[in-house]
């Protein structure tokens, strides 16, 4: 069968399952729907704050050259390495390039075969492709429910590796992270934090959950990531400088790709003195996520979720299409969760609030949801 017949034949498939993705483009609608929570992505502040510090500091290359273990590597780079160890209160942090390959390079290089990792079943896709790429067992646990991990770790044979979030990325909820640390402790498991959707929007200077609740030694291995609330792009794995070294050795995910461009690496440092400066964000953000949890608590439909991801589930691929679809009309960029993203039935509108949304915007978009 020629290629392009077999391409068809499948994205047909997707196509009767109501599956079928397409790219597209949203100018004009309200943004409900971004990571670009405390609205540095948009920041004409901070991409000046960028520019002038690549003038300063004589910023002349375009790209990295080569990997870390090559060309790639600099003065630069690892400076802001050390601000961010120093961030996210660790001893030491490595900067890879983007949360999906932080999470490939951790998992498919620490756990080893006989070992086994545990992860939450709602883990970002990026986990559970780690996870694949690992000699070790693999095994989910209910969400959030530790008993369901204990029964598990109590198995396990050899080392146990958690996997979990701080904010879940369908769900917005948070991981009962000082309850979970204590029961891997119990076992000598070891904790992976995930802080992909609190890095920026928790803790001092954007620090994360971890740190914000004092847990930041109860867990060896934090990934951050820059793509979010941070507005730019890039994650860091954040822990022991043995971590780091071991990384830097064993990740072929670290190894076998060219480094982050030296821009990249210097807006990564700007978006933390940006942030650090405006810390406001985060209350305005707060502000808007009770305005709406306020507003929204009387449907039933809706999932439980203090963060900056809301959800309101509407059962059906054809049905939540339709609802996200109705309100992007009325001017809303709201955009549905399909399954098999999401278990059938848990199909879902995934509301993202900003620092940037206003109150009336917010009034308008919890009336038309109410209509739904
Ligand atoms: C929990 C989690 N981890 C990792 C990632 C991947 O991060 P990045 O977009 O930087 O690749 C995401 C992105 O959606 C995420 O939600």
């Amino acid at each position: 069968m020629p290629l392009d017949q077999w391409f068809e034949k499948n994205l047909q498939i997707r196509k009767e399952k109501n599956l079928f993705r397409a790219l597209k483009t949203s100018a004009g609608l309200i943004d409900f729907c971004s990571n670009d929570y405390l609205g540095l992505a948009r920041s004409e502040i901070l991409f000046n704050l960028i520019e002038s510090r690549c003038r300063a500091i004589n910023v002349k290359q375009n790209g990295a050259t080569g990997s870390r273990l090559l060309s790639g590597n600099s003065i630069l780079t690892e400076e802001v390495e050390h601000k961010l160890a120093s961030i996210f209160k660790g001893q030491s942090a490595l900067i890879l390039n983007s949360g999906y390959t932080a999470n490939l390079a951790i998992f498919s290089s620490i756990p080893q075969k006989h070992e086994t990792i545990l992860f939450d079943e709602l883990a970002h896709a990026s986990i559970k492709d780690g996870a694949r790429l690992s000699l070790a067992h693999r095994y989910s646990f209910k969400h959030n429910d530790l008993n369901d991990l204990e029964s598990k770790l109590k198995r396990v044979k050899g080392k146990a590796f958690v996997a979990v979030e701080s904010v879940y990325s369908m769900d917005g909820d948070e991981c009962p992270l000082r309850e979970l640390t204590s029961l891997a402790a119990r076992y000598s498991a070891i904790v992976i934090l995930d802080e992909a959707h609190s890095t920026g929007v928790k803790g001092d200077n954007g620090s994360g959950l971890a740190t914000a609740m004092g847990l930041e030694r109860n867990i060896d291995i934090r990934l951050y990531t820059f793509g979010k609330a941070m507005g730019i792009h890039g994650a860091c794995v954040v822990g022991s400088e043995k971590l780091v070294q071991y990384i830097i050795n064993f990740a072929r995910p670290f190894i076998y790709t060219t480094a982050m461009t030296p821009h990249s690496i210097v807006a990564i440092e700007s978006a933390f003195d940006y942030l650090r400066e405006n810390m406001n964000l985060q209350d305005i953000l707060q502000r808007n996520i009770e305005a709406f949890v306020k507003s929204v608590k009387h449907l039933q439909n809706r999932t439980l979720s203090d963060s900056a991801i809301q959800t309101i589930i509407f059962p059906g691929n054809e049905n939540v299409k339709k609802a996200s679809s109705t309100l992007q009309q009325a001017g809303f960029d709201v955009r549905p969760v399909l399954s098999p993203t999401v278990p059938a039935g848990k199909e879902r509108l995934r509301i993202c609030l900003h620092a940037y949304n206003t109150l009336d915007e917010i009034s308008k978009l919890t009336s038309e949801l109410k209509k739904l």
